[in-house]
């Protein structure tokens, strides 16, 4: 199967795509955690990549398609992809359909989370993850069950991301309405865009998702 979350910043692409990860047995292909590890390398990608991802702007099609195209032609998901952050633009559906048709695949279904763009701030001023098994977390939302203590791997390192700011937020929230967006016209004019309501909590959200998936 070939997953698409849809959705802005904060929308819970990345919550979700865990679950989906943990319980269905498909492959997170990120093109933010892509970004974010070759900005942390130093790597080539990462040096081209950083002006714009510091500014809340996409980077170019071409770095993105190329991330991605490299993950689905090595076919690592036997059971499919879920595509959390990419496509974010018409260009990069339309490449996407292409990478896929030569290997004999199609996107399946398009599961956009629909949400109130001034909730979104609060949740991305929140969020850290776990710097040594990057579990994901909420100051508000999802704090650790111990304070300070990693739920799954007991560490007690967290990171922030260096976008997750008011200023780059808005950028984001921006390049998503004008460029992101309109791809749910664009899949459900191919039958395959579903919604959700990801303002509902994240175990809320996931009963949704999983109806979605039973009833494709
Ligand atoms: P990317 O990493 O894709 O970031 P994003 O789209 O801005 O999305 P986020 O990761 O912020 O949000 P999310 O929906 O995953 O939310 P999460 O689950 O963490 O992209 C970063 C940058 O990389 C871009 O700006 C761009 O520069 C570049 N880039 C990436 N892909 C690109 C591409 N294809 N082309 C060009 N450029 C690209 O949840 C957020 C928080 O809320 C968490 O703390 C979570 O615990 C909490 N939460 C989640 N769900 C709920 C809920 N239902 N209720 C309450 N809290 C919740």
């Amino acid at each position: 199967m070939i997953l698409i979350l849809l959705g802005p910043p904060g929308a819970g692409k990345g919550t979700q795509a865990c679950r989906l990860v943990n319980t269905k047995g498909l492959v997170q292909l990120s093109t933010g955690d892509m970004l974010r590890t070759a900005v942390a390398s130093g790597s080539p990608i990462g040096l081209e990549a950083k002006a714009a991802m510091d500014a809340g702007q996409l980077v170019s099609d071409e770095l993105a398609v190329r991330i991605i195209g490299q993950r689905i032609a090595a076919g690592e998901g036997e059971s499919g992809y879920i595509l959390d952050g990419f496509p974010r633009n018409l260009a990069q559906a339309e490449a996407l359909e292409a990478m896929l048709a030569k290997q004999d695949m199609n996107v399946d279904l398009v599961v956009e989370l629909k949400v109130d763009d001034a909730a979104m701030s609060r949740r991305i001023a929140g969020r850290y993850t776990c710097a040594k098994c990057n579990e994901g977390y909420n100051d508000s939302f999802k704090p650790p069950r111990v304070k300070g203590i990693c739920d799954v791997c007991g560490s007690d390192r967290f990171v922030r991301r260096p976008d997750d700011n008011e200023e780059t937020v808005q950028a984001r929230l921006a390049a998503y309405h004008e460029q992101t967006a309109p791809l749910a016209k664009y899949y459900a004019q191919r039958g395959v865009l579903r919604h959700v309501d990801g303002m509902a909590g994240i175990d809320e959200v996931w009963r949704q998702i999983e109806a979605v998936l039973e009833a494709a």
